[in-house]
């Protein structure tokens, strides 16, 4: 990575960041090791420009949307209520892209496990941890922080235990012990709900409810453990970059702590933590094969000096499934009117170019654009 400009600073500025970032990254225990070492400073490879951590916060009208809620869209009784369902999430995914799911039959006290065995792995001694740190693709099961820790500009205050789940089962004995029997009965609830969800959505958008199944929407998931340790200085730097999702879609359980931010009409919304809920995401890969008619909305998450904060991220999609099936925008939803804005890609063609270009605020939707 080279910085334009002034060639001799440039050069100097990105040696010097090369090197801070491959003693962290060979430190193998992430942010948590820099905090459990005691330090009062966030290092210069956390260090955002103050414009960029603000920015989007103040660019509207202060009077508009100031009461915005993300939505709420409850899937009790679905058998007597599904219209209703159906009609809510459609209205949310076009017009929001995120939404939360209350009454989904994921049951609290698996919730409550689950952050809890997230946390536990975050929190046992690095000896432990640092055999699961590795940057190799293929792993099934890796702990890391930073997964574009060489691409991106500013590295972001968070560490993530990330496991491929499906769409080939996962062995339990590859995770560690300490989330082992959690992380297997939290993917077997949030797989089920997911694939409720693909039908709510595909009759949301028309089509007939196993039409985005059938597509091979649900064909793999997986289960990313957030951690973000309380931080000394969170006003210059960042949990979590502003991105959108390479995913077709996002389930996410987060604890009580905040920090979670849409960007919505031109300015930052939180999500609020609500009791038993589950936070609900368009990824690109559903904004893709709806032709936009869903929307894949940008997030991020604030540093806090409140801390730790624990999430967790079930992301469907094949990930790096060798599977050669090409996505387009939906052919049923297609009309003389409402032209493709995409062309057919692999979701491992996606991954690539997601993972090259790292979270540098930008869509990577717009690089499959047809040129008009
Ligand atoms: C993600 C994400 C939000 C959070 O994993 O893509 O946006 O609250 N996570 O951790
Ligand atoms: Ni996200």
């Amino acid at each position: 990575m080279l910085l334009t400009g002034d060639s001799f600073t440039g050069t100097s500025i990105t040696y010097d960041r090369y090197q801070e970032l491959k003693s962290f990254d060979e430190s193998k225990s992430g942010v948590k090791g820099l905090v459990d070492a005691g330090i009062t400073k966030v290092p210069r490879i956390f260090i955002r420009p103050p414009e960029e951590v603000a920015a989007g916060n103040y660019i509207s009208d202060e009077h508009t949307n100031t009461h915005f809620i993300v939505p709420v869209v409850d899937l009790e009784n679905m058998e007597s209520r599904q219209t209703e369902a159906v009609d809510g999430i459609l209205r949310a995914a076009e017009e929001v892209g995120f939404f939360q799911v209350v009454n989904h039959g994921m049951n609290n006290r698996v919730l409550e496990e689950m952050l809890a065995a997230a946390r536990g792995f975050h929190e046992m001694p690095g000896e432990v941890k640092e055999k699961y740190y590795t940057r190799e693709l293929m792993r099934k099961v890796k702990y890391g922080s930073n997964f574009d820790l060489y691409e991106s500009k500013y590295a972001n205050w968070r560490d993530t235990l990330f496991c491929v789940m499906g769409p080939e089962p996962l062995d339990p004995e590859e995770l560690p012990l300490v989330c082992r029997d959690t992380i297997m009965e939290y993917s077997k609830q949030v797989y089920k709900l997911g694939t409720v969800l693909f039908e709510l959505l595909s009759e949301a958008l028309g089509l007939k409810a196993n039409h985005l199944k059938e597509l091979d929407c649900a064909k793999g998931h997986a289960l990313l453990s957030h951690y973000y340790p309380a931080c000394p200085e969170p006003e210059l730097t960042m949990g979590t970059t502003k991105h959108s999702d390479p995913d077709f879609l996002t389930i996410l359980l987060q604890d009580h702590i905040g920090g979670l931010q849409i960007f919505h009409q031109n300015r930052w919304i939180d999500v609020p933590h609500v009791d038993g809920a589950l936070v609900v995401n368009i990824g690109d890969l559903l904004q893709l094969i709806s032709n936009d008619k869903f929307k894949s909305v940008e997030h991020r998450v604030l540093a806090n000096r409140i801390g730790p904060r624990v999430s967790i991220a079930c992301f469907f999609t094949p990930h790096l499934y060798p599977s050669t099936r090409m996505y387009g925008p939906i052919k049923e939803l297609l009309s003389d009117e409402n032209p493709p804005i995409y062309g057919e890609i692999t979701v491992k063609d996606f991954i690539a170019y997601y993972d090259s270009k790292g979270l540098d605020g930008n869509s990577a939707l717009t690089h499959f654009k047809l040129q008009r």
